[in-house]
């Protein structure tokens, strides 16, 4: 799976660096393939922005993620992508015709259990208990997620 967000220093990021924690924590770090990306260029080759890093290291979690932009054929190599927001979600759908799209691309929200909302918001500019709420979010998310996929799995 791909994560998707704008810039892909602090949302999609996080949401890679938790669920592949999670995966490790379930000894099932070998079973997905899991990515993220970015639908702007500006942060490519960047590591998450420290500020995020700081925070998911407090909860024992490391961000390996180097930024990059989506291209179109992640959009068919991933089987999945997952999207912060609707903002990225469009941008998205509008890379390439609908024909070039294998991928199943999905609000990550929409595997939120105890959070209601359609976005994560975006951490960049304001204070530092944006990046805590935004990994309280994403790991309510991640959570959902990988009991989504393992249930979709074991249903065959
Ligand atoms: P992200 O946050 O999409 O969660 O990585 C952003 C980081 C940087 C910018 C926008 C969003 N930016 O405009 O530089």
């Amino acid at each position: 799976m791909l994560f998707v967000c704008l810039g892909n220093i602090c949302r999609s990021p996080a949401a890679e660096g938790l669920f592949l924690h999670r995966l490790e924590l379930r000894g099932l770090s070998d079973a997905f393939v899991v990515d993220s990306a970015g639908t702007g260029s500006w942060h490519v080759g960047k590591r998450a922005d420290a500020r995020m890093i700081r925070a998911a290291e407090a909860r024992g979690v490391v961000l390996p993620s180097r930024a990059r932009q989506i291209t179109a054929a992640d959009l068919q190599t991933f089987d999945l992508i997952l999207t912060m927001d609707p903002s990225n979600l469009e941008n998205v759908r509008k890379l390439v015709p609908a024909e070039a799209i294998s991928a199943r691309i999905e609000p990550m929200t929409a595997y939120c259990r105890r959070y209601r909302t359609d976005a994560v918001p975006d951490p960049y500019y304001g204070g530092a208990d944006g990046f805590n709420d935004v990994l309280d979010l994403l790991e309510d998310a991640c959570d959902g997620l990988l009991d989504a996929l393992l249930e979709r799995r074991g249903n065959g």
